[in-house]
């Protein structure tokens, strides 16, 4: 498979064609699109200078920051990748709070703003793997989740995390279409939310986080396609049970709960055995796990991993 179109994540029974999602939006011009695209990249905030990580950094190239901020999926603002800056623009991120409760012992509510100081954001550069066979190589700011996760004190019943994004049909006009079940949710078992390299993520490149990257907070999980990655998230619940996430409730036979990236695992429409690097013009072998083998394969040595995709 060597090009798979921008919306063929879409499962095809809910696909709502790009004309009609946009004209819904009320998208005037093109032209309109690509000026804001641009001024959507050089409007990011720096923040104070991340702390380095204990995490090592691949040898891969950086994506450039352009592409990173100007090819994104966020099906709450636009089907097309090369939209969702331009749609987002104007997102309010502030105020912002994050409700983290379930079964806990000490359930809270975050301001993004102190969160951020609890937390000193830190480097961490990712391989970013899209379930559509394409990768970026970025370099995040963020905090492991698992610091978070301490804080409320999980009981001991809660054996998953589930988190939702925002839900504003006022700001994301992608709410509006049924392609998928609103907000969108997704989940993680305790131990894989608490791996160190799951991160929330606040910034890339040294600036905060811009709205088509998720901000002002979203989830980071290296060795899992990428629609695990929740963007604009406001509210995480410990749960005992596997969270009903969005993509495997829209289409159970493409897309499912661990998501572990699996080169071996063909996607029922295309192949996954390697990818498109972004800004780059070979194709790339894809690695299992995403390469982060040596880091998690132990979480998942008692799971068929050819049938827990
Ligand atoms: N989060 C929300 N809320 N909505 C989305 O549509 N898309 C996912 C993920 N998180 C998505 C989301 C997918 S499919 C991918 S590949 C990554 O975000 C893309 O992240 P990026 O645009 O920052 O590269």
């Amino acid at each position: 498979m060597d090009k798979i179109r921008s919306s063929e994540i879409t499962p095809e029974h809910l696909f709502v064609s790009r004309r009609k999602f946009l004209a819904g939006m009320g998208i005037a011009a093109a032209g309109a699109v690509v000026l804001s695209s641009c001024k959507g990249i050089a409007e990011t905030t720096p923040v104070s200078s991340p702390t380095s990580s204990a995490v090592a950094t691949p040898a891969d190239k950086l994506t450039p920051i352009e592409d990173v901020t100007g090819y994104n999926n966020f099906y709450e603002f636009s089907l097309s990748k090369t939209e969702v800056a331009a749609v987002s623009q104007g997102f309010k991120t502030s105020p912002w709070t994050v409700a983290v409760g379930g079964l806990v012992n000490k359930p809270q509510t975050f301001g993004i703003e102190d969160l951020v100081k609890k937390f000193p954001p830190e480097e961490r550069v990712y391989r970013l793997r899209c379930v559509e066979a394409w990768s970026m190589v970025i370099p995040w700011l963020g905090f492991p989740l698992g610091k978070l996760l301490a804080e409320v004190e999980p009981l001991s019943s809660a054996k998953y995390v589930r988190f939702e994004t925002l839900y504003d049909t006022t700001q994301m006009p992608g709410q509006g279409f049924l392609v998928l079940d609103w907000p969108y949710v997704e989940g993680l078992r305790l131990d894989e939310a608490r791996h160190n390299l799951t991160i929330m993520s606040t910034g890339l490149y040294g600036k905060s986080l811009l709205p088509q990257n998720g901000a002002p907070l979203r989830l980071v999980v290296p060795w899992k396609y990428g629609f695990k990655s929740i963007k604009s998230i406001v509210k995480i619940d410990l749960v005992a049970d596997m969270p009903r996430t969005s993509w495997a409730l829209a289409a159970p036979s493409e897309y499912g709960f661990y998501a572990n990236v699996n080169p071996g695992v063909s996607h029922p429409r295309w192949s996954q055995s390697s990818e498109r690097r972004i800004g780059e013009s070979s194709r790339l072998p894809t690695l299992l796990f995403n390469g982060y083998g040596e880091d998690v394969s132990s979480l998942y040595k008692d799971l068929d991993l050819r049938k827990s995709f």
